[in-house]
């Protein structure tokens, strides 16, 4: 793998309960980021996919570990440059614009701002935004309320450039979206990162979507990452059974429906996780040593970029190809 532009070393996220306990969001993770590249972040709700993000982007503070960004260490305090430079983009875009200011003035005012360019150019920069994310210049004139979903997560995406990120983390940014309209927001995604360069961490509950954009998939479960591995390995011979369980279970992106793919049985607490391989409780592969001792993530056989975190990480997947 290239060199890595962020660096997640050992993080471990921890939160007060409502009940006072000790609630695990993440735990002991590492992550390599590699300059320009999609990396998809999968797994079921509350395994901790957005505390992971926002510990990347300076919104939450780890409990453990740290981020590097180009090498250097970044902690919730930082330099205007390295903020801007880390964007985030969420599913519900309609919530974090504000419904008073046209396009153009949330634009121009961030432009203005950061002084990214001379007063005189803020109105052709903006045009350019516009038609950077598929929207024809008129929009600038609109206010939130005027656009569909799908035009308002391009309005979201155009925001987040216009502070000239290297990287954009997007967490579930097509899930409220119809089926029609998630195909397009992830055409777009993948057209600015081979126009602009941009690194992109892309965050979805299901693997369906994450399949066309990644380079690198990473899936968690339960606050740890239980599989990694380039899009090919991970898609067509999964060694986790959580990873196969979700693959299983994940519609085609022409299928997609506003359902989230099911594994079986209920995921366990993050307050009370289970002793072992947290996944034992609902894992068709389960033996005893499972309930006792906990896998680490470790290399698949001798491929280098494909982990899983299981005992039985070198059987090969019941549906996966032979071997030429
Ligand atoms: N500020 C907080 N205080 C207490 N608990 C939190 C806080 N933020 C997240 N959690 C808990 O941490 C766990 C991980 O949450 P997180 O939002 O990272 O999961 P997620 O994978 O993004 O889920 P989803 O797919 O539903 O967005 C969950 O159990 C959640 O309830
Ligand atoms: S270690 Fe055991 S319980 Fe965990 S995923 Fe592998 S087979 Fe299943
Ligand atoms: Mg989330």
């Amino acid at each position: 793998m290239a060199e890595a532009l962020i660096e997640v070393d050992d993080l471990s996220v921890t939160f007060r309960s409502e009940h006072g306990r000790t609630l695990r969001a993440v735990d002991d993770v590492t992550l390599r980021i590699a300059e320009g590249e999609v990396l998809g972040l999968v797994g079921e709700s509350g395994c901790g996919k957005t505390t992971i993000a926002k510990c990347i982007a300076g919104r939450v503070a780890p409990s453990s570990g740290v981020v590097r960004f180009d090498g250097r260490e970044l902690g919730l305090k930082r330099a205007t440059e390295d903020r801007r430079a880390i964007q985030m983009v969420f599913q519900d875009p309609y919530s974090s614009l504000n419904p008073r200011m046209t396009v153009r003035h949330v634009l121009s005012e961030l432009l203005r701002v950061h002084r990214l360019v001379p007063r005189a150019d803020i109105e052709t920069r903006c045009r350019e935004l516009m038609s950077l994310v598929g929207l024809p210049r008129g929009a600038l004139d609109g206010l939130p309320s005027q656009f569909s979903g799908g035009q308002r997560q391009r309005i979201a995406i155009a925001r987040a450039l216009t502070v000239e990120p290297r990287v954009i983390i997007a967490d579930e940014p097509v899930s409220a979206l119809d089926v029609s309209v998630q195909a397009t927001i992830l055409r777009l995604f993948e057209d600015l990162r081979s126009r602009l360069g941009l690194t992109v961490v892309f965050i979805s509950h299901n693997l369906a979507v994450v399949r066309h954009l990644s380079d690198r998939v990473a899936v968690m479960y339960l606050g740890r990452i239980v599989e990694q591995g380039d899009r090919e390995s991970v898609f067509s011979d999964p060694r986790h059974p959580y990873t196969r369980a979700l693959l299983a279970s994940a519609p085609r992106l022409h299928q997609i429906e506003l359902v989230r793919p099911t594994v079986e049985g209920e995921p366990p607490s993050p307050i009370d996780i289970p002793t072992g391989c947290s996944f034992h409780p609902r894992c068709p592969r389960s033996e005893e040593m499972c309930t006792r001792d906990r896998p680490s993530l470790e290399p698949v056989g001798t491929r280098a970029e494909h982990f899983a975190a299981c005992h039985f990480r070198d059987e090969k997947s019941p549906e996966a190809p032979e071997a030429p």
